[in-house]
């Protein structure tokens, strides 16, 4: 990255940016309660109907592949926050005889995309074009990402799998607290966007019952033709229709050429633990990678949760690592990613050689890491564990609450902003603050990098953990610190999750904290070393679902009281 000059208007400017995002603020408490346990067969999600869904699944005899099916398509019916037929996502998977997969369904810029698509005539960001509206979207993933891992791995038919998220979206679901809220905030953006007579202009109420019938249609028609009828069907040519009549791109070729990408997961180890996470086109499994290499020699159980120094060591390998992933990271079929030397070790322990605890790094001096290689260069998680001991840990987003709050009525689902996922400019912060680069700009039929990390942990040879969260930019340093809380600190699953977060991302330089959560101390202590801290009002960090085997065998869930989440099992 050439600019290096970062000004404080981009640091206020990216810390606006973090204060927008608009996940639900509730401060986190510390609970010394295990999660929901169950013998067999879990699932976590951000809706108890759609756990709920995914269990039915299973004792009807489905295995994992068939849940990630139900509960991915009940998120979208309950959930249309971050669930949904109109984005894309990741999962991660492991197979009850060990072997390992993961299956990248996001998105794709359209054909008709290009580098400069967001610049105006003097080449500066045209704002909000690619967070809201017609040209915020890429092309969703969703579907042919939950068919070719189903027809792959699953053992119901999509109609028989299908059929309990039809009825839910035909009986309603009953609107949570959070979501009233949500959906009152945003009424007069989604009539800003899809006209005065949009389905989510209706006045919606805590307690009421929501049905969708639009969507069970579009449900019923993909149940009975198949994932064809989304891409190449009448629903393919409803939301080409809709995006040429609000002045988008999309175009039927676009939908009919999306294929899911099968993708070989990043494995490394840590201590005896062998962690199983995404690669790119997402930053996740890289990005954690990094982290987990460069913090490990150090005595983190030894200084304390949440010490001076744990935090310092965490926050100096994230400073690293991010500034490595911003530059380095996009999507593999379109640039060269040295994979291998960005998780090798010596490469990474000469990294932290700058560390020292005396005092903080300022990112400015941290630019991404010398490798010589050939330069050609709102969101939801859900954790699953069968009966037949499979697992699927699966990250799916529209990016922004409700994407790009475009919503075609006529099929009953959001539109993603994931558009903005890309680096519209060398240098320029997104939404969730990320400075991009060349390997992460726009070019037709490319996918955007995306920090969602579904992940699952090993040990001693046998599923340990699953684990992830949705919250941008967030995710990473959330999915690192669930893990940590439960290997060092022997947290239960359920205060893994609850246990307050910090984060911080290389740029801006700032370090954040869950607010009212952290002992002012910590703070004084780390102000001291010369960090930066934003701590008050700071968003919401992630909501984590996740699911660990206990020594008995038994699986106890981690649901995050961040939000509505629940763990549903047998
Ligand atoms: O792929 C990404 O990294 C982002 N689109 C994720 C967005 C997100 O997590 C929003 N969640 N609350």
């Amino acid at each position: 990255m050439s600019n290096r000059n970062f000004s404080t208007k981009l640091l206020l400017g990216s810390a606006i940016a973090f204060l927008l995002y608009s996940c639900q603020p509730k401060p986190a408490t510390q609970s010394t309660q295990k999660g929901l346990i169950a013998e067999q067969a879990m699932v976590v999600s951000a809706r108890k109907e759609a756990s709920d869904i995914g269990i039915a699944i299973l004792q009807k005899g489905g295995n994992a592949f068939d849940a990630m099916m139900a509960t991915e398509m009940a998120l979208a019916v309950t959930y249309p926050f971050a669930g949904n037929l109109g984005g894309g996502g990741f999962a991660v998977f492991r197979l009850n005889d060990g072997s390992l997969g993961s299956i990248d369904y996001r998105e794709k810029a359209p054909l008709a995309a290009d580098r400069d698509m967001y610049l105006d005539e003097n080449g500066d960001i045209i704002p909000g074009m690619s967070t809201q509206g017609a040209m915020a979207s890429g092309v969703p993933g969703t579907i042919a990402g939950i068919f070719a891992a189903q027809e792959k791995y699953g053992k119901l038919s999509p109609a028989e799998v299908l059929a309990p998220v039809i009825e839910l979206a035909e009986r309603g679901f009953v609107v949570t607290e959070n979501q009233a809220g949500r959906f009152a905030r945003l009424r007069e953006t989604f009539q800003e966007v899809n006209g005065p007579g949009t389905y989510f202009a209706q006045e919606i109420k805590a307690g009421q019952t929501l049905t969708n019938p639009a969507l069970a249609a579009t449900l019923k028609r993909i149940a009975q033709h198949g994932r064809d009828e989304f891409y190449k069907g009448e629903t393919a040519q409803i939301i080409v229709d809709h995006f040429e009549k609000i002045g988008g791109i999309i175009s039927l070729e676009d939908m009919n050429s999306y294929e899911a990408a099968w993708r070989e997961p990043i494995v490394f180890n840590y201590k005896d633990l062998k962690i199983i996470s995404m690669a790119p086109p997402s930053s996740g499994g890289i990005t954690i990678g990094q982290i987990f290499e460069m913090i490990s020699p150090y005595d983190l159980k030894g200084y304390g949760h949440h010490s001076p120094e744990y935090v310092q060591v965490l926050v100096e390998a994230e400073r690293r690592a991010y500034a490595d992933r911003n530059y380095f990271l996009g999507d593999p079929d379109f640039v060269d990613i040295p994979v291998g030397e960005l998780l090798d070790e010596d490469y990474l322990r000469n990294r932290m050689a700058s560390f020292s605890m005396e005092k903080a790094t300022k990112s400015e001096e941290i630019a991404e890491g010398e490798i010589a290689f050939a330069e050609n260069m709102e969101t939801t998680h859900y954790s699953i564990v069968d009966q037949e001991g499979n697992a699927i840990s699966v990250t799916t987003t529209l990016n922004g609450a409700y994407g790009s709050k475009v919503y075609i009525d006529e099929l009953g689902f959001f539109m993603n902003n994931e558009m903005d996922d890309f680096s519209s400019k060398a240098g320029e912060p997104n939404m969730f603050g990320l400075i991009g680069a060349e390997a992460n700009s726009i070019a037709p039929g490319k996918r955007m990098l995306s920090s969602m990390t579904p992940t699952l942990v090993e040990k001693e040879g046998k599923l340990w953990m699953v684990v992830g969260t949705p919250g941008g930019s967030t995710i990473i340093t959330s999915v690192v610190q669930t893990i940590l809380n439960v290997y060092e600190f022997e947290m239960s699953m359920q205060e893994a999750v609850e246990a307050p977060r910090f984060h911080h991302q290389w740029l801006p330089d700032l370090v954040s904290f869950e607010p009212n959560s952290f002992d002012s101390t910590l703070i004084s202590i780390l102000k001291a070393k010369g960090y930066q801290i934003l701590e008050n009002n700071n968003p919401i960090i992630g909501k984590v679902d996740a699911i660990l085997v206990l020594p008995d065998g038994k699986l106890e869930g981690g649901a995050d009281p961040r939000g509505d989440d629940a763990a549903s099992g047998f």
